[in-house]
């Protein structure tokens, strides 16, 4: 087998978007375009991947980190100028090229796969992967001579209107011998209407040097979707939504309504879990085996744990553990690190706060900058007062701490192992283990004082 090559185009600007994001950088299903690109070319056999940036290089070299390398095109000349700056890389090197527009986030490895097969049987100098659509405006069109065979591809905006009727276009994906390509892109010119560099072109030239340039369809006509304006983008949104939620429910997951349900594309997700409609799940997340999630839930790069219940509630950047009830209406901020069988009732706000195995805050709290034991209580309406309006400060509540109702622990402040806060305090200095701390006014009754008023007539 020969060496493998990629070369992601990544540096348009992506005029057609009317965005201040460049184009690659707009997410489909919460990741960057050119992030779904990447991840799949490198399930293949890839020996130097080369990302062309220019627009936006800084943040697209930012997002793909060491993932790839990568060359500058100054100025967006075209896409055979773009892929000409990957000479300085790849020039002279021995293999084929695999070469796949950042804007195409639907494509899959597996394609890819098929497509390098194909071009490496029939030992092509070039092969395009093709696919036939139904509505192919906008798109490449592939020119077959009578005998079928691939003769060049042209732009839709330089087609006459019976190519514009061909409805086999050129998906932006292709492979090329190596050598060959770098050859025939010396060769190519920008006079067509657009005033560009066109890639297709090495096609119709390698074509008349009487090579072996050959076509592969594929089935997968909604992987090749080019995302050019924000219709397209709902639209690969849409179907990688539906690709997602597939591959989960055939993984054992219950998705009561798919339509209503995000599910990012790196979110992992347990058997006999079920997600209600309304649930947004995003970035790394991580849901163990037999849980509820939704409805009307959001979760973000967390990780939770078996058998645990989230209901309409929002988690974020956090790790919760087994058997864990949160909401309804309850959030949980990040770098909070709840254990297993705690319980997050009704509009509490959990941020930056270790929780123990078998907490609970029921209901109506704020629990903030905190480190909580097991087995602990905390009482309807209690806080703790983390902020001086400068500084944040550490709340320590220990091990099977009751908290009564309406307490503000001001911190830093420690509550002690087995201590109870009497309802009502307002705790500014530490309580010992065991003690039961009273920290509010005495309540006096002044017997008859209402009449001693005489406000009653
Ligand atoms: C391109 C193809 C078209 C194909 C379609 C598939 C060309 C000339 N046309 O058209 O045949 O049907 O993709 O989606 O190639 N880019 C650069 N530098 C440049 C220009 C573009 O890096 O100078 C990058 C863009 O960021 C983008 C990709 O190349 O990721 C494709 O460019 P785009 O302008 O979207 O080309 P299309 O008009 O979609
Ligand atoms: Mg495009």
């Amino acid at each position: 087998m020969s060496n493998r090559y990629a070369v992601i185009l990544a540096a348009g600007q992506g005029t057609r978007m009317k965005s201040k994001l460049y184009k690659v950088l707009h997410p489909v299903c919460g990741k960057p375009m050119v992030q779904h690109v990447v991840d799949q070319v490198t399930k293949l056999r890839i020996q130097d991947l080369v990302t062309v940036i220019g627009h936006g290089a800084e943040m697209v070299k930012a997002g793909l980190g060491d993932q790839s390398q990568y060359v500058l095109q100054e100025q967006q000349l075209g896409t055979a100028h773009a892929v000409m700056q990957a000479n300085k890389i790849l020039g002279g090197k021995e293999g084929v090229t695999i070469v796949v527009c950042g804007d195409t986030p639907l494509i899959r490895a597996e394609t890819m796969e098929s497509l390098f097969k194909h071009h490496e049987e029939l030992k092509a100098k070039a092969t395009i992967l093709t696919a036939k659509i139904d509505d192919p405006t906008g798109y490449g069109r592939i020119i077959r001579n009578e005998n079928g065979l691939v003769e060049k591809i042209v732009e839709h905006k330089d087609a006459t209107d019976a190519e514009r009727e061909i409805n086999e276009i050129n998906t932006g994906t292709y492979c090329f011998d190596n050598f060959a390509l770098f050859e025939a892109l010396k060769n190519v010119s920008n006079n067509n209407v657009q005033g560009e560099y066109y890639l297709p072109d090495v096609i119709e030239i390698l074509k008349k040097q009487g090579e072996v340039v050959s076509a592969f369809q594929t089935e997968e006509f909604k992987e090749t979707l080019g995302v050019n304006d924000r219709v397209a983008l709902a639209e690969a949104e849409w179907i990688m939504r539906e690709r997602t939620n597939e591959l989960h429910m055939r993984n054992g997951v219950t998705i009561i309504d798919p339509a209503n349900t995000y599910i990012g594309a790196d979110v992992e997700i347990g058997q006999d879990t079920v997600i209600y409609p309304g649930t947004m799940i995003k970035g790394k997340t991580v849901i163990g085996l037999g849980c509820e999630i939704g409805p009307n839930s959001e979760i973000d790069s967390s990780v939770i744990g078996e058998e645990t219940v989230v209901r309409q509630s929002v988690v974020h950047k956090s790790s919760v553990g087994a058997h864990v009830n949160i909401g309804p209406f309850a959030h949980i901020r990040p770098d909070s690190d709840i254990s297993d069988d705690v319980k997050i009732g009704n509009f509490v706000e959990i941020k930056k706060a270790i929780f123990g195995k078998g907490s609970k805050a029921s209901h109506l709290s704020y629990i903030g900058d905190a480190e909580v034991g097991s087995n602990v209580n905390i009482g309807c309406g209690s806080i703790t007062v983390n902020y001086d309006g400068k500084n944040k400060f550490l709340t320590k509540i220990e091990d099977d701490v009751f908290i009564g109702c309406n307490s503000n622990l001001v911190a830093p402040v420690t509550v002690g192992k087995g201590s109870y806060v009497a309802a009502g305090s307002t705790i500014t200095k530490d309580v010992p283990g065991d003690a039961l701390s009273i920290a509010r006014s005495q309540q006096v009754n002044k017997e008859n004082y209402v009449q001693k008023l005489n406000l009653k007539k």
